[in-house]
């Protein structure tokens, strides 16, 4: 058995977009198990943006501390175990970080189930749509916003896969989805594969613009891309000429005052990741707040781990939906753990498309 393994560790707290002296590959020995400890050899891990607040603060999680293995799902195969409910070849899944193996105690993992994986459903989708992401776009929708039918729903970071499972799940409830996105080609997938009604390319709206407002950027990766909140809300406009009932939003800044000008009167707001304000020092904030008296609108944030109660019945409707093919889901695997620092750094500026994971090769 292999008595070495690598992990890229946090060398240092980013100041703004994390590059790869944010970081460190390091070749630790493994340890010897211990009581109800589970060796697993990790197969890909998540490459996730929700993770870039904790690097420089604490959040609804302590700040990640420096030499601490970078946090992140992944599935695995169980290789040793000291606990009665794993075997070796066990597949599992669980917070395994950037690594290429790990000893983990076994009341922190899940089991995934040999009839569904990897028969029916690639191991990769227990950390896409079955996976935190999945779960995040099916919470906000369906118990947060009380999604109805006939509504328009409109979300932001659109082709990602809380984005994208959003908008799906919208359409099959009878919902209108609306996406934005910052290129062609997640524009062109929105509506020819994941069917939402409409998409708005926010950079192409910046291009078109005239006089961006200063502060007004989108930050991070994408300020090369200044978008207006004014011109984006003329095209949202355009988009949804009945206005917008439920505006999931992963990204913040200027595009969620541009969406907040179009909710309808009750509309409701989910906050569910502010991308755009990772990478700050200071958050740009909303403006339009105005808007929340005016029109009875609520805006309501929210961290998906307080459902896990649900999540067995939540994964059972999104299997079904995946195995109809009603949701599909664009996956990026990216082979090589050498490469988990430029696949993160490239989540803002807007070079990911869709479910990003490292597959670690053995
Ligand atoms: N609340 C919760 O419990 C919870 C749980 C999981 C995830 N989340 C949040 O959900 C959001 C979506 O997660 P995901 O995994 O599906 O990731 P994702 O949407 O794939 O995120 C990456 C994408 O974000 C967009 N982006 C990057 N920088 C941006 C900027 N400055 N302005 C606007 N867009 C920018 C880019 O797409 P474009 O080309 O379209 O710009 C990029 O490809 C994240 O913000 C995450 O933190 C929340």
């Amino acid at each position: 058995m292999e008595t070495k393994n690598r992990q890229w560790v946090l060398a240092q707290r980013p100041d703004g977009i994390p590059d790869e002296s944010t970081f460190d590959l390091k070749e630790v020995e493994s340890p010897p198990l211990e009581d109800a400890q589970v060796r697993v050899r990790i197969d890909y891990f998540t490459i996730d943006p929700g993770s870039r607040p904790g690097l420089t603060r604490a959040s609804y999680i302590p700040i990640h501390p420096i030499g601490g293995v970078m946090m992140s799902a992944g599935v695995g195969t169980v290789i040793e175990s000291n606990h009665d409910k794993f075997t070796d070849g066990d597949l599992v899944a669980g917070a395994l970080g950037w690594q290429d193996a790990g000893v983990f105690p076994a009341k922190g993992l899940i089991k995934l189930d040999p009839n569904i994986f990897p028969g029916m459903l690639p191991v990769t989708t227990a950390l896409g749509v079955l996976g935190i992401p999945g779960l995040t776009a099916y919470f906000a929708l369906l118990k947060l916003a009380d999604l109805k039918a006939g509504e328009t729903v409109l979300i932001s970071s659109a082709s990602g896969t809380v984005g994208a499972t959003a908008g799906q799940i919208a359409r099959i409830h009878g919902a209108k989805a609306i996406g934005i996105a910052g290129t062609q080609p997640k524009i062109d997938w929105l509506l020819s594969e994941a069917k939402f009604d409409s998409a708005i390319n926010y950079k192409d709206v910046a291009t078109k613009s005239t006089s961006p407002s200063k502060g007004e950027d989108q930050g991070g990766g994408a300020s090369n891309n200044p978008v207006s909140s004014s011109t984006l809300a003329d095209a949202i406009a355009n988009a949804c000429p009945g206005g917008i009932d439920i505006y999931l939003d992963n990204v913040g800044g200027p595009t969620l005052d541009a969406a907040i000008e179009n909710m309808n009167p009750n509309g409701r707001i989910i906050i569910s990741g502010q991308i755009s304000e990772y990478n700050r020092p200071e958050p740009i904030g909303i403006r339009n707040t105005l808007d929340f008296i005016n029109r009875r609108l609520t805006m309501q944030g929210f961290v998906v781990l307080d459902y896990a109660r649900e999540f067995a019945a939540a994964q059972t409707q999104l299997a079904q939906w995946l195995l109809t093919k009603e949701i599909v889901i664009k996956e990026e695997i990216i082979p090589g753990i050498e490469n988990a620092p430029t696949a993160y750094r490239e989540l803002f500026t807007g070079n990911s498309f869709g479910r990003r994971l490292i597959q670690v090769k053995h």
